[in-house]
């Protein structure tokens, strides 16, 4: 291999690391309490995904358990060497769990009990107090904050007042929106430059499929995608492994 090879290798690598992939292992739980027995593990599942090359590990523990479950945080926080990013909803409870598992980030969601999954993106402005004095724990115990916001300058700028280190952009409006995807791909990429701009880590996912990732990960301040029910879904047919290869392969494309 020539230097210029080894250069172009180099920067290839370098554009890779740029963008990381976190595998959201929830609905493996939620296959498994369908019957209410052990199979199939979601540890399991982080611990193949870590092996396929998944930069991190993100389950949503509920207030309902519907999927993970307590046990399941503590185990994947036991079996993994990559990051755990740990979704909870703001109350005092999940404050509390997180100082106690000592995720490498918690990343605070909506949560509603009759929905069906995280239907839109954190109510932060407005109640920027309230959140920085009950989410405080979680930033003294050296967990990163991290806020799942919609693309609006005003959630932005409010998660940046409560101290995030991080925002997740709710990508399910672009997803599924197909009429104004365009539009939705441009707050989003607007949003990430607010972002980046702050000094806010800028993440995205919901949503994001084989047909969907390619446009968000080229946007260039988003440096991390959570990807998780089509993930799960896919793996039935392929296997999680050749579900991520194909995944990472999609980023890697947008992003060079
Ligand atoms: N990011 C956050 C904050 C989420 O709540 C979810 C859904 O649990 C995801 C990413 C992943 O979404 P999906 O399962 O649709 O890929």
């Amino acid at each position: 291999m020539n230097n210029t090879d080894k250069q172009t290798l180099h920067a290839r690598d370098s554009v890779e690391q740029a963008l990381r992939l976190g595998v959201n292992i929830d609905h493996v739980a939620t296959v498994r309490n369908a019957r209410g027995e052990v199979h199939p593990d979601p540890v399991r599942a982080a611990l193949i995904a870590e092996q396929a090359g998944a930069d991190g590990i993100t389950a949503h523990l509920r207030e309902d358990r519907r999927h993970i479950c307590d046990a399941d945080i503590a185990a994947i926080r036991a079996a993994i060497r990559i990051p755990l990013n740990f979704e909870m909803a703001a109350t005092a409870e999940m404050v509390a769990l997180a100082v106690d598992t000592l995720p490498n980030s918690a990343c605070i969601v909506p949560e509603r009990r009759e929905e069906v999954t995280t239907e839109g993106g954190l109510a932060a402005a407005g109640h920027e107090r309230r959140l920085a004095k009950l989410l405080a724990p979680i930033k003294e115990a050296g967990i990163r904050l991290s806020l799942f916001v919609e693309a609006s300058e005003m959630e932005i700028r409010a998660a940046a007042a409560i101290g995030a280190d991080i925002i997740e952009l709710h990508t399910g409006r672009y997803c599924h929106d197909t009429e104004r995807r365009g539009d939705e791909l441009v707050r989003l990429a607007n949003a990430a430059k607010l972002a980046h701009g702050l000094g806010l880590e800028c993440h995205a996912g919901h949503g994001l499929d084989y047909d969907t990732v390619s446009a968000v990960a080229a946007i260039p301040e988003i440096v991390e995608l959570n990807i998780g029910h089509f993930l799960i879904g896919e793996s039935i047919f392929s296997g999680l492994p050749a579900a991520i290869a194909r995944m990472r392969e999609l980023m890697r494309l947008a992003r060079t």
